[in-house]
């Protein structure tokens, strides 16, 4: 899709399609207002009709509309003025995408982002409508014998701002906001690819692919199972132990700042698919655990918004990739492993894999790069789900600023997280009587014991942990990977990287965020 930013009046856009909002009930927000004055009061005859209260979610197209440039207008419902939040916006930008690309416009100009909301400015709007864009049009027909594609989709998009002054904020806005749905488009792809496709060596090859499209900043290595074995990583090998698809562990490095700045370390599960092991999962929905590389998939997913944004950050992203899946070499319930740290794990459950996976990837991400702060992402637990359900991510941390870093970017990226206590009280159901822990701790407070079993191999580190259980996919009739969290990871390290610049320009005054 192509994305521009334009200001001037509704009624002098020579287009396919002018889009403007309506709030309820039948009330014309300020650019329909200017359409329907220049037509002479064409829209509110229509509104009086009764044709359109201005509901979410409802749209109504109108032809021949007196006095303007457009072949037609589309009035898009966004619910009550005083209603009118984020979410709204969003849903009404997603609704306008939608009904574009179904009714063959092809080019159109929205007037969605003229509209007031509290606390966010014009950039705030653009960038969000062209993530909205690209999230609605989304799909995954890869594997279809016949794409499901309209036949006149929309190719171009105009979005208004309300003055000149602020067209190159716009066009900035832009620019971030085609970088984000980018690297969301990346993260949904793999995560909806099924496991027999997506396997660790597929992600490493998605890591070198990565690297050709950015050759000048990314780096990749890929360690293999002999390379695990000569460090030590017996807790990733004890996951890797029951499949015959070789483990990979996947280096991604982004320069953008000197070699010398300390990079921030990204480390995501990629369990390609988790089967539970020998303490098998239930049949029923196994299929959606292809979704348990997910946090992989946004570790690839952030890089590549990273490097288009061409961020004066390093960032590394290191993904530790198996499948767990039972057979006779498997893992066995009770099984002692010695991580790479040196510790030893009882795992008394081969479904609680995703942590044996991350301890080792958290302490060679620490041993290598001695990074400035280290965030996992990783579909962790069921309790997680039962939790927050679908709509925050988990966030755990042994660094209050990091979490509060985390959390200011879910909120401005509208993909929020929310936080959960590491307390001592929660890390001591991790005990084992022959080992220095167990890999489980009981039924209770789960997300919070997966958590503390991370902070274990992270307490030289300032380290975040979002846990992804509930949020990376969608179940159901929508079924399919979200994306998430690439939008708050993405919005977190452009804050990140203009405090890096606010740094070395001494007395530059940051924005509120
Ligand atoms: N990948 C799962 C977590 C999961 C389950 C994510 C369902 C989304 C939906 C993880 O590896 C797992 O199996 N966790 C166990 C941990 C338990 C054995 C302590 C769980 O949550 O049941
Ligand atoms: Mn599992
Ligand atoms: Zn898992």
């Amino acid at each position: 899709m192509e994305f521009t930013v334009k200001s001037g009046s509704p009624a002098k856009q020579r287009t396919a399609c002018v889009v403007v909002g309506v709030f309820e009930p039948r009330r014309l927000s300020g650019p329909a207002a200017e359409l329907d004055q220049a037509s002479g009061g064409f829209l509110t005859a229509l509104l009086r009709r009764g044709d359109l209260e201005g509901k979410k979610g409802q749209t109504l197209l109108v032809y021949g509309v007196p006095n303007t440039l457009c072949d037609r207008v589309l009035l898009v419902g966004c619910g009550r003025e005083r209603d009118f939040d984020e979410r709204a916006f969003r849903e009404a930008v997603a609704t306008a995408a939608r009904t574009l690309d179904e009714k063959g416009a092809m080019e159109a100009v929205c007037f969605l982002t003229e509209l007031p909301l509290k606390g966010r400015d014009t950039a705030w709007k653009v960038q969000q409508a062209v993530q909205a864009v690209e999230h609605a049009l989304y799909r995954f027909d890869r594997l279809k014998s016949e794409p499901e594609r309209p036949r006149r989709p929309l190719r171009r998009l105009v979005l208004a701002v309300p003055s000149r002054r602020e067209l190159a904020a716009g066009e900035e806005a832009v620019r971030v906001g085609r970088a984000v749905a980018e690297g969301v488009r990346l993260t949904r792809d793999l995560g909806n690819l099924p496991a027999n496709v997506c396997t660790p060596s597929h992600l490493a090859e998605e890591a070198h692919a990565l690297r050709e499209r950015h050759p000048e900043r990314v780096q990749v290595e890929v360690l293999d199972r002999e390379d695990m074995e000569r460090l030590g990583m017996g807790a990733l090998l004890a996951v890797a132990r029951g499949t015959s698809e070789p483990p990979r562990l996947i280096v991604v490095e982004y320069r953008g700042a000197e070699a010398e700045r300390r990079p921030i370390a990204l480390v995501g599960k990629g369990v390609t698919f988790d089967s539970g092991g020998i303490s098998i999962k239930p049949a029923q929905a196994m299929d959606e655990m292809k979704f348990d590389m997910c946090g992989a998939a946004s570790v690839l997913g952030t890089l590549e918004a990273c490097a288009q944004l061409a961020l004066p950050l390093n960032v590394v992203g290191v993904i530790p990739a198996t499948e767990n899946l039972p057979s006779g070499t498997a893992t066995k319930p009770g099984d002692i492993v010695r991580s790479l740290s040196g510790r030893t794990i009882e795992i008394l459950n081969t479904d609680a894999e995703g942590r044996l996976i991350l301890c080792d990837a958290i302490t060679y991400a620490e041993r290598r790069f001695q990074p400035e702060a280290v965030v996992d992402i990783a579909t962790l637990t069921g309790a997680c789900v039962i939790a927050l359900g679908r709509h925050a991510h988990g966030l755990l941390s042994n660094h209050p600023p990091l979490a509060n870093e985390l959390l200011a970017a879910g909120r401005m990226s509208g993909d929020r997280a929310w936080e959960l206590p590491l307390w001592e009280e929660y890390d001591e159901q991790l005990k084992s009587n022959f080992a220095d822990m167990a890999n489980i701790g009981g039924r209770e407070a789960g997300a919070i014991t997966a958590a503390c079993f991370l902070a274990r191999f992270a307490r030289k580190l300032r380290w975040a942990h979002l846990d992804i259980a509930g949020t990376a996919w969608l179940t159901g009739e929508r079924k399919g990977a979200t994306g998430r969290p690439v939008p708050l990871l993405a919005q977190f390290l452009i804050e990140r990287a203009r405090r890096a610049a606010d740094d070395v320009r001494p007395g530059a005054r940051r924005e509120k965020a």
